[in-house]
């Protein structure tokens, strides 16, 4: 207030968006196009849409993957859509980041088909189960109305499936414990053992052998055992019984002369992940995006299983990378439909807040070690706010209702008034404000994203022989 204002011209805005991303990116903003493979623009900035220039609005990728990004909108404003926009020219115009897409309404087969079927692209879908046929894959899949009949789809489809692209998840049944769970074991014990000193003091000394064991080798509670721990822990248990003179019909001495058999299990685990061709585990995934896959598309609907899936990769990937003290390849993990896999931890129980807790944790610890969250959701209302605070680049659609738009205002500091304008939006457009992956730290600014179907619809034409 009372500074002098002035009023930018087109060029102006293009120079303090766009400068410093476009050279860093190698590109020269005024010969921008539409093309994802031509262009990593995410689309235009709006208000000189009067103007006849068109100016197109970069972002730096780096820094939306590492600092996590949310899209708000209500449902059928383009949430989807500029997601896999985004990915695909993260994809496209980055040497090495990859991503996992936790895709409970399946859509993004449709949204990225272009990406999955090229050969040169290293990438997974990853189903709910085994699939027979291509019209079995075609239909697993949804599309957007005018697309669902589209023959032409399938070519795509089969040349996933061709290219060995196709998996599906198992979920493992027979479980082998985690440290975690087998010090629960021995604090149940403990209470079986008050009143019964040496009984406690055997109990004691296992329980600091298993303390000792996770220190020395920098394990982690959440962490399955290994064969190495039982034999370890099965002769700590053993002589401690016999130590503290622990009656051989006790409950105790039954427990801690028959954790051998744990071994059994792990090896009937590793026997059985082996011979499931096709299909595959938590870990396997994992390592999958580690090593070779770019990008991997889980398209499972069922919510158990999915956030099954969600909290066993989260945890065991920021614990792989912390004790790697590992940063790169930075890996941005795809939460479309957040209120599923974040919601508010006051208003839910059992797996839906343990999910949100886990996705949580990844959101605050993920910047330091590479690993990036993208969450999209029409109500944000219902979102676990602790989550939402470590969002640092957000793109807001049109949000109908007063108190979305109040809880935006309060969590990312947007003025009111900026955001009544989101109502006049059509599908595609959007403010977007960036703490530090836009041009200018924080300034709210109107874009119109480049539409992802017209890049599907592109590669349908060029490969529209009906299979
Ligand atoms: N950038 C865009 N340009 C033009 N049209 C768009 C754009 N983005 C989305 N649309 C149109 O809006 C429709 C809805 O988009 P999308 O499915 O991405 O919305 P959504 O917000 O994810 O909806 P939902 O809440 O149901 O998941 C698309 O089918 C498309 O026709
Ligand atoms: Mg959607």
């Amino acid at each position: 207030m009372g500074s002098p204002a002035y009023i930018l011209n087109s060029e102006m805005i293009n120079r303090m968006y766009n400068q410093k991303i476009a050279e860093k990116l190698g590109i020269d903003p005024s010969q921008t196009i539409e093309d994802a493979k031509l262009d990593p623009r995410i689309g235009l900035i709006k208000m000189f849409q009067a103007s006849r220039t068109t100016i197109p609005i970069y972002v730096d990728f780096e820094k939306l993957v590492r600092y996590h990004f949310g899209v708000f909108a209500f449902t059928g404003g383009g949430k989807s859509n500029l997601v896999s926009n985004i990915l695909r020219r993260i994809l496209l115009h980055t040497k090495d980041t990859k991503f996992i897409i936790f895709d409970i309404s399946c859509e993004y087969v449709f949204l990225l088909l272009d990406i999955l079927a090229d050969p040169d692209v290293p990438a997974k879908v990853v189903l709910e189960r085994k699939i027979e046929s291509l019209e079995q894959f075609f239909n697993s899949i949804v599309k957007p109305r005018e697309y669902e009949n589209d023959e032409r789809i399938k070519t795509g489809l089969k040349k996933i499936m061709e290219q060995g692209k196709l998996a599906y998840y198992t979920m493992p049944r027979q479980k082998v414990p985690t440290y975690g769970e087998f010090l629960n074991e021995l604090k149940d014990q403990r209470k079986e053992a008050v009143g019964r000193p040496h009984y406690m003091n055997a109990v004691d000394k296992i329980h600091d052998a298993v303390l000792d064991y996770l220190e020395n080798k920098g394990l982690d509670e959440n962490q399955e055992v290994n064969e190495e721990f039982i034999k370890y822990i099965d002769e700590v248990a053993t002589s401690a019984v016999q130590q503290f003179k622990v009656s051989e019909r006790s409950g105790l001495y039954s427990w801690a002369t028959t954790r051998g058999m744990i071994i059994d299990r792990i090896k009937k685990m590793q026997e059985k992940e082996k011979k499931q061709g096709g299909g595959l585990t938590a870990k396997r995934i994992r390592e999958l995006l580690e090593d070779e896959d770019r990008l991997i598309c889980v398209s499972i609907s069922d919510p158990f299983i999915i956030k099954n899936l969600v909290m066993k990769l989260t945890q065991d990937m920021l614990l792989r990378r912390k004790r790697k003290f590992q940063v790169k390849p930075y890996i941005l993990m795809v939460f479309d439909e957040a209120q599923e896999f974040i919601p508010s931890v006051s208003s839910s129980s059992g797996i839906d807040a343990k999910c949100s807790r886990q996705v949580e944790t990844l959101l605050r610890q993920g910047r330091k070690y590479g690993l990036g969250v993208c969450v999209a959701t029409q109500r944000i209302a219902y979102l676990n706010t602790n989550a939402l605070q470590q969002l640092h680049t957000y793109f807001i659609g049109t949000l109908p209702r007063p108190y979305d738009r109040a809880l935006i205002s309060d969590t990312f500091m947007i003025d009111k008034s900026i955001l009544e304008k989101t109502l006049e939006f059509a599908p595609g457009e959007w403010l977007l404000s960036s703490y530090i992956a836009t041009g200018i730290e924080n300034v709210p600014i109107f874009i119109k994203a480049d539409n992802a179907e017209k890049e599907i619809e592109k590669f349908l034409k060029q490969n529209s022989t009906i299979v």
